[in-house]
Parts: structure tokens; C-alpha cells; sequence
């Protein structure tokens, strides 16, 4: 059986196709433009997913960067295989890779080590940010994006009139700019810290009931105190709906503005 609240790979894809969708401004064109990953690269994306960043930059460079994707969701893993098996790329690979173990790759192997939305999950911070270090080449760049803590105010704060609760604490937005930032700028020659805001307008409802409902088992147990098994999630994802139709009448859309980080570090 398929339980609605437990993420899937099947909610990662949906939410990257609302954004794809609603917003107005693509975090991909921005990623390329920071990076401007080049011909002759060897690039690794660390929590690959379904290889969305992967893809991309293989695109960029007309396949002739040496790309390879890690995660430990072997569910997300297949789909980038199929992916990469439909689109025929030589360059890429999808392997387990477990941010929290040691890195399988020797020192000074790679130009470019990328992390969207994934790496800010690591038990021990110093550990993980030190692999990726280490398997840098001397002025090999780290690009970590997150999300800040202005990120999808609208979201979070449709969620708490619904409930009249506060929002759990998202390790993602709460330790991106300090923590991670910290533990990145003391172990890198050079860091800064890069914004990107894509405003997601909803002409309805519908979609962002949608999005909330890919969203809320995102992270897994992250939303565990505001609901328990089905019956329970089912009774709060009305209450959203109820608090965000009246959003809509009031204003006539719903206006969700991402603000991701992006950390760049220089070995
Ligand atoms: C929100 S998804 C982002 C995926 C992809 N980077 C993207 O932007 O589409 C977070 C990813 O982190 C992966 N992840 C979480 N913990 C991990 C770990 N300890 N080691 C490797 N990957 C992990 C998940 O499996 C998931 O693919």
C-alpha cells in the first residue's frame, strides 16, 4: 500500500514540475550561470535524486563533462537510470553514495562538487563538507544550495493558521546560512553566500494543494507533530485547503516566493 505521507520519488518529481510550472524564474539558468560547468570537467552532484543537476550539466557542456550522481535512495537512483538509459549520455553515472560515510574517490579528483537541496541533511557537518573537500582539486569549487529562512513564507504560514501550531523545525532552512555556511567557511579557502528568489504564482488552488501535499512528506518525519497516520494527515491537509481558499478570495492567486542559498567555496 502506499502511504501518502512517506516521501517518494513520485513527490520529489512532482514538486520540481510545480516549480517548473509556476514559477517565474528557473533555478537551473542560475545554477549554470554561477557554475558554468566547462567541456573536460569531472563532476560530482552529491544527493543526485533523479539526477536533475546531472543532466544539466552534461546538457551544458554537450555531454563532455565526466559527471557522476550519488545517493542512497536506490529508489531515486533507478529512476536517474532510466533517465540517463533513455537519454543515452556515456558521460554520466548514478552510484550509492552515502553523505554520511566516507567518499569511495580518491583525493583531488574532482572541478566541481554540487549539492541541491540534499547535503544540509548530514549528521556531522564537519565530516561530510570535509569528503567534499578533500575529493576537490586544489581550487575545485563546492556549490551547496538550500533553502534560507524566508523560503515559502506563504506556505508555512497558511500551515500555521490551519493548525494554530507552530511549524517543526526545518533543519534545511534553519542551518543553512549559519551552520553550514560556518562549517563550510572554515574548512574552504574562500566561500560566499549567493541568493536566488523565484516567486511560484498559483492562478488556483488546486496546484498548490498539490504542491502542499508532496511537500508535507518531504523530508519524512519532519512534519510528525502536527499528524499521525492517514486518517490524521488527511483531516490537516483540509484544514490547509479551507485556510488557503480563503487566501485565494481574499487575493485572487497564491504567491509562493522560494528563496534558496547557494554557498560557493573555493578549495
Ligand atoms: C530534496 S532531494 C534533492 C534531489 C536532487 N538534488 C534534486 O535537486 O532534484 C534530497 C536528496 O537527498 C538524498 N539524501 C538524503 N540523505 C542522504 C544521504 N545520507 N546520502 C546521500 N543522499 C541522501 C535523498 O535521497 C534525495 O535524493
Amino acid at each position: 500500500m502506499e502511504i501518502s505521507y512517506q516521501e517518494t520519488s513520485k513527490d520529489l518529481l512532482k514538486r520540481i514540475a510545480i516549480h517548473e510550472k509556476y514559477g517565474s524564474r528557473n533555478i537551473d539558468e542560475w545554477n549554470l550561470e554561477v557554475l558554468q560547468p566547462q567541456p573536460g570537467f569531472k563532476i560530482l552532484d552529491v544527493g543526485c535524486g533523479a539526477g536533475k543537476q546531472c543532466f544539466l550539466y552534461s546538457d551544458h557542456t554537450g555531454r563532455k563533462a565526466e559527471i557522476i550522481g550519488g545517493d542512497f535512495s536506490e529508489e531515486l537512483l533507478d529512476k536517474a537510470r532510466a533517465k540517463l538509459a533513455e537519454r543515452g549520455d556515456t558521460n554520466v553515472s548514478f552510484r550509492f553514495l552515502d553523505f554520511n560515510q566516507p567518499f569511495e574517490f580518491g583525493d583531488d579528483t574532482f572541478d566541481l562538487v554540487s549539492s541541491a537541496f540534499a547535503i544540509y541533511y548530514a549528521s556531522n557537518l564537519d565530516f561530510t563538507f570535509g569528503e567534499a573537500h578533500r575529493v576537490l582539486h586544489p581550487g575545485g569549487r563546492l556549490f551547496v544550495t538550500g533553502p534560507l529562512p524566508e523560503n515559502k513564507k506563504m506556505f508555512y504560514d497558511i500551515i500555521k493558521e490551519a493548525t494554530g501550531q507552530p511549524i517543526p523545525p526545518m533543519p534545511g532552512s534553519s542551518r543553512f546560512k549559519g551552520e553550514i555556511y560556518q562549517t563550510i567557511e572554515g574548512i574552504f579557502a574562500k566561500t560566499e553566500l549567493l541568493t536566488f528568489e523565484n516567486p511560484l504564482t498559483f492562478p488556483e488552488v488546486a496546484p498548490f494543494m498539490d504542491y502542499v501535499r508532496a511537500s508535507l512528506s518531504e523530508d519524512r518525519k519532519l512534519w510528525a507533530s502536527l499528524f499521525s497516520g492517514k486518517n490524521e494527515y488527511e483531516a490537516l491537509i483540509a484544514r490547509i485547503e479551507a485556510v488557503a481558499n480563503r487566501w485565494f478570495e481574499r487575493d485572487g492567486k497564491l504567491v509562493m516566493t522560494k528563496v534558496v542559498g547557494g554557498i560557493l567555496a573555493i578549495k
